[in-house]
């Protein structure tokens, strides 16, 4: 019978440990993950880490926290954060002259080194509903918000953004999803419980082990990017985009209309094709995006 596992929690993930993760990054000369702060206890590691941003912490910084009190999520939402039930952080990005346009590349690089890691530490295959969701099963597991600092200097067309915050929570271990959140949400544990009756070792999750393979994605997608005049991973991110070729409704402030994905442009706006044949370009911001009957 399904979600009857004799297994001890302790088996299915460990607590974050910054010495465990600390030596797991050893010698892989990473930029991102050099520095990392484990906190117990932070508000919302997005607000710390622009903090430390805003005192000249260094590039590639990360903070982590086992559990946050005020955690924020895209469009004012909050974002649960319960103790040890979760991973919770923030790395921060010094990029010379980002121009602002560009920044929300950036929350597509996490998502797909956030989708990629899970696809690699777990027996899970996940994938990305545009921009910045992971989803399982038809469900949300992970969010991402990305903060910057900039300027515009005067003219807002010439914005650069001087630091920016890319925030990662992914709901390993929560299994409270009741009220809006049942058909919403999900976690890494309950998605590897529908895998399979007995979960042994292969299907514990290592929070340590998933943090570090997120870090090395992160490095790896963030220097092909950086590096690259286009954004490299246009055909990647739209094999694994879920909403591709499917009906899906735009939800914006005052509007909602209905339209086929096309999957992203190089800008990392969705393109959706309108019932009048019209193809528009989505810029994430303010809208939502969902799937005909729900959330995909
Ligand atoms: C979303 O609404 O989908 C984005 C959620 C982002 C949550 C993460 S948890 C770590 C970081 N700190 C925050 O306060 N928010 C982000």
């Amino acid at each position: 019978m399904k979600g009857t596992v004799m297994v001890q929690n302790s088996e299915l993930a460990d607590e974050l440990n910054q010495k465990i993760l600390e030596n797991k990054l050893k010698g892989k000369s990473l930029s991102i993950g050099n520095e990392i702060y484990l906190m117990e206890s932070a508000d919302s590691t997005n607000r710390v880490c622009k903090e430390i941003g805003s005192k000249g912490g260094s590039h590639g910084l990360v903070v982590l926290a086992k559990e946050q009190t005020a955690g924020r999520g895209r469009i004012g939402r909050g974002w649960l954060s319960k103790k040890n039930e979760g991973i919770y952080m923030s790395i921060l990005l010094h990029i010379k002259e980002l121009p602002i346009d560009k920044v929300s590349l950036l929350t597509l690089i996490a998502a797909l080194a956030v989708q990629s890691s899970i696809e690699k530490e777990t027996a899970l295959l996940p994938r990305i509903k545009w921009p910045n969701d992971i989803v399982l099963n038809g469900k949300k597991v992970t969010g991402i918000l990305t903060e910057m600092n900039s300027s515009n200097g005067g003219n807002p067309a010439n914005a650069i953004a001087y630091y920016v915050v890319v925030g990662i929570g992914i709901n390993v271990k929560g299994e409270d999803f009741s009220g809006e959140l049942a058909t919403k949400a999900t976690s890494l544990k309950h998605e590897m419980l529908q895998l399979k009756e007995g979960v042994d070792s292969k299907y514990a999750i290592d929070m340590n082990s998933l943090v570090a393979t997120i870090l090395e994605r992160f490095d790896f997608y963030f220097n092909q990017f950086k590096s690259s005049s286009k954004f490299p991973f246009l055909e990647e991110y739209n094999k694994k985009l879920i909403n591709k070729d499917n009906v899906v409704r735009i939800i914006e402030k005052e509007e909602e209309y209905r339209g086929i994905a096309l999957g992203i442009n190089e800008k990392g706006a969705l393109l959706v094709k309108k019932e009048n044949n019209q193809i528009v370009e989505i810029m994430s911001g303010e809208v939502s995006v969902r799937g005909v009957y729900g959330y995909v």
